[in-house]
């Protein structure tokens, strides 16, 4: 409705203090997606990548270490949208020199009520505060006020309605962060399924910038287990063609469940297909994205040593000379010595550390060599026939000499030929 006004918002948008919190790593790209999306409407704080930001970094890793800051002049729903941030708060600054201040000053109170107006009635039931000395005389005023104000009862567990409280580096002062969604922003409602070691949605969406994503891409997502990456590329906008591939069918039959969960139902073609040994035609794919087993949740150490070679080598087969492929892996020893090997395909653009929990995997943004500078040693090419789907812009080119299962209705079925259906 023209000139309505969206919940949660001050009729004067006047610029507030946003603070995204990152898997360390990936702040460049969060500030990167805040620049994009939000345009001039967000001002980036900080070191100009959004880090920093004069706050004491309350998280070990050092100021901006897992964070990006901004000042925003746009409704605080459209922070909703960010693919690459963990969570975003909302910061509220409240001078004085004891954490009683937060108490004498109504805009925090103000400020829980914009971000509870951001989102159904019933979807904050309980609150939680973490916070230094949080059993303080002060802090439990807080914690009782605030159940006087919100009618919430805490959680200090699982409150939805989910307050930082640190002191604000520089002058007296501290800061309340609000987080702005009930669930981490990573925490995605397409996630219906489930698969134990599935890959933390934030670095799926990283994956996808770094292979800097077209509307004329074709896609292949090898060995896509629920899905994560493949929703997360056609979120960020269409794909000439979109596949994913995988060799369970449970697997397959969780990232059809996840498609049709993100209202992408029929927007990729999903195959249950070896990921070493593709029924696809050579140089057939421009993108290939790939979350290779770890070798202890999923897969063996010993498995992916012969595993990850195979999939580098039938990578660069299907690949497209130019064409780029995103892998992201903790295995990172055996990967790099892989990459060695595969050289004479690969070259390696980029490397990314992410700093998750206990793990720190890497994401590599490798390119495909020219052909005709490794022709002599490509990856062996076999006979393929060209199978059509719904639109000829779409075809997957399938080697009729070997076995697959593939669908175009995003559920594996043995060789059922893709056909698309039109998105939801
Ligand atoms: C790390 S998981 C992928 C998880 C996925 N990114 C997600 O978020 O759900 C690796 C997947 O590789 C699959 N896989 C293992 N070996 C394969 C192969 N040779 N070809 C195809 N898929 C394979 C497994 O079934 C598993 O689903």
């Amino acid at each position: 409705m023209a000139g309505a006004r969206r919940q949660g918002d001050a009729p004067e948008l006047s610029p507030r203090a946003i603070e995204c919190e990152v898997l360390a790593g990936l702040e460049p790209f969060c500030a990167a997606e805040v620049r994009r999306a939000l345009g001039h409407k967000a001002e980036l704080l900080g070191d100009g990548q959004g880090a920093g930001g004069g706050h004491e970094s309350d998280d070990g890793l050092g100021a901006g270490g897992g964070a990006v800051r901004f000042r925003l002049a746009a409704p605080l729903a459209s922070v909703l949208e960010l693919r690459t941030a963990v969570a975003a708060y909302l910061v509220v600054r409240v001078p004085g020199r004891r954490p009683s201040a937060l108490l004498g000053d109504t805009s925090l109170f103000d400020q829980v009520d914009a971000v509870r107006r951001l989102h159904p009635r019933g979807a904050f039931r309980s609150f939680r505060l973490s916070a230094p000395g949080k059993d303080s005389a002060a802090l439990r005023r807080l914690r009782a006020e605030l159940t006087a104000r919100t009618g919430l009862p805490e959680d200090p567990d699982d409150g939805e309605l989910y307050l930082r409280i640190r002191r604000a580096v520089g002058p007296d002062g501290w800061e309340a962060l609000v987080r702005l969604s009930p669930r981490p922003l990573s925490a995605r409602a397409w996630r219906t399924f489930n698969l134990p070691g599935a890959l933390n949605a934030t670095i799926a969406a990283a994956m996808v910038e770094l292979s800097r994503p077209r509307a004329s891409d074709r896609v292949l997502n090898l060995m896509c287990g629920s899905g994560t990456i493949l929703v997360e590329r056609l979120a960020r906008g269409r794909a000439a063609l979109a596949a994913g591939c995988d060799l369970d069918p449970a697997a397959l039959a969780g990232t059809s469940a996840n498609l049709d969960a993100a209202g992408l139902r029929g927007a990729a073609v999903l195959g249950r297909m070896d990921a070493t040994a593709l029924p696809l035609r050579d140089a057939c794919f421009r993108v290939l994205l790939a979350d290779l087993p770890y070798g202890h949740r999923m897969g063996s150490h010993q498995d992916n040593a012969a595993l990850y070679p195979a999939v580098l080598a039938e990578a660069a087969r299907v690949a497209a000379p130019g064409g780029v492929m995103v892998v992201v892996t903790h295995e990172l020893r055996l990967f790099e010595r892989c990459l060695r090997e595969a050289g004479r395909w690969w070259s390696v653009e980029r490397e990314v550390q992410v700093y998750q929990k206990g793990h720190h995997p890497v994401l590599y943004l490798l390119r495909r060599r020219p052909r005709a500078a490794a022709a002599a040693q490509s990856p062996s090419r076999s006979t393929s026939s060209r199978i059509t789907t719904a639109s000829d812009s779409t075809n997957i080119e399938v080697d009729s000499s070997r076995g697959s299962e593939v669908s175009g209705s995003g559920r594996p079925a043995r060789m059922a030929w893709p056909t698309r259906t039109k998105r939801r």
